[in-house]
């Protein structure tokens, strides 16, 4: 429930503003007061008469004439709401946003808000992978704010991938997140999680089947802890939780950095399959087939992440490793623990029978300081909710 939660909510002009009319329905439904703001664009594509009937709120719009300051100032209007939504968040309002630019009333009060902001993106695919959408979107993360999507899909443009905003539940989702009250508020948590891609040339690469679906899994249930919660993702099959800041990086190097980046936190938990080596002698150019013998790859030792940050100058509290071993699982992740300077080790067994790399299920050994723990087969939900209360208990 959202009682008596207050949300300014700016509807910037994108086709996807359809949905935050159903948005402010939802918010209304789960006991929030919702403030609407239009950005002129936005009111190409709902009517401020639509959003001010379902808030029954007066709305904003940015012509924000001479009886509004007298009835609340642009101050006082960023101030007095809990949480800024903007939803959709466009392209174009994503660089002002960046950018600190305040030349509508929509990015006046972004710049004026002392209060937290969340932000779901939606734009043609295209656009959201354009180095400049991307460069605004490490700003506006880096300057605290919270991103929910965008996710993949068909989008109205007629094309595919992502750029498409999340959909009104899983903003519901994330605003819900917000303010939890967990065992984990004011804490902060990092996950590493799916596998890395390490090239052989600009078309081939090495991975392994991870998922994503355990680290995935992890990251949400701390969010639903109330941890604010990094979330560092190789190529996974699984789309990243919603309410989550989420660093999406290919290789182990790129995680790594991204990993230092977020430091310092509350506990790490490193889930991902981070492939052990490299490709040393990667080929700028597609290798071919019928060149001369085959290719002779040779390889590097990538940067252990998990032994770099336990070793590390900005350790957290609590640092969590994963082993996925086929074989005498709790010796070999016993040995790991120590080498690596972990806290825990969650180890499982990975071999094909067992149907866990990939699978729905986790059957996991939790190796701590005072020995090891068999927990029973579980699916990787439930397996990621104790290991968050677990988390929460080492930490309080
Ligand atoms: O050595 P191994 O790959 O089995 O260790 C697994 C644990 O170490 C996982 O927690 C994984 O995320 C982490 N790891 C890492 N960097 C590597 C290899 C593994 O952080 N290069």
């Amino acid at each position: 429930m959202l009682t008596d939660k207050r949300i300014l909510l700016v509807i910037g002009g994108g086709i996807a503003a359809f949905k935050s009319l159903d948005l402010i329905r939802r918010l209304r439904e789960r006991g929030a007061a919702v403030t609407p703001v239009l950005t002129s664009a936005a009111e190409q594509f709902v009517t401020p008469l639509s959003a001010s009937a379902l808030a029954a709120s007066k709305v904003y719009r940015d012509l924000f004439d001479l009886t509004d300051e007298a009835e609340m100032g642009h101050i006082e209007l960023s101030r007095a709401a809990d949480l800024v939504v903007v939803c959709p968040a466009t392209a174009n309002l994503m660089g002002r946003m960046a950018a600190g630019l305040a030349d509508d009333l929509a990015t006046t009060l972004l710049m004026a808000t002392d209060k937290p902001v969340m932000i779901a993106p939606a734009m043609n695919v295209r656009m959201w992978e354009h180095p400049a959408t991307q460069r605004n979107l490490a700003t506006l993360q880096g300057d605290g704010i919270a991103v929910v999507g965008p996710v993949a899909g068909p989008m109205a443009c007629g094309e595919f991938g992502p750029g498409r905003m999340a959909e009104v539940p899983d903003i519901l989702a994330a605003i819900e997140a917000h303010f939890a009250d967990g065992p984990l508020t004011g804490r902060h948590v990092l996950v590493t999680s799916g596998p890395t891609h390490e090239a052989i040339d600009p078309v081939r690469y090495i991975a392994n089947r991870s998922s994503g679906a355990q680290g995935a899994a992890i990251a949400a249930a701390l969010r639903d802890l109330g941890a604010r919660v990094t979330f560092v993702t190789g190529p996974a099959d699984v789309p990243s939780p919603s309410g989550v800041e989420v660093v999406a990086v290919t290789t182990a190097r790129e995680m790594l950095d991204a990993v230092q980046a977020a430091l310092p936190v509350d506990a790490a938990v490193m889930a991902a399959a981070v492939a052990d080596w490299r490709v040393e002698n990667t080929s700028d150019i597609k290798l071919k087939k019928d060149a001369a013998g085959l290719p002779t790859l040779s390889f590097a030792e990538n940067p252990d992440i998990l032994a770099t940050v336990s070793h590390g100058p900005d350790r957290p509290q609590l640092m969590v490793g994963f082993a996925a071993e086929t074989h005498d699982v709790t010796a070999h992740a016993t040995a790991k623990r120590e080498r690596k300077g972990c806290d825990w080790i969650v180890a499982n067994d990975v071999s094909p029978g067992t149907g866990i790399m990939g699978g729905p299920e986790n059957a996991i050994t939790l190796i701590t300081q005072a020995g090891a723990e068999d927990w029973p087969r579980l699916s990787k939900d439930e397996t990621a909710r104790r290991l968050a209360a677990r988390i929460a208990e080492a930490l309080t």
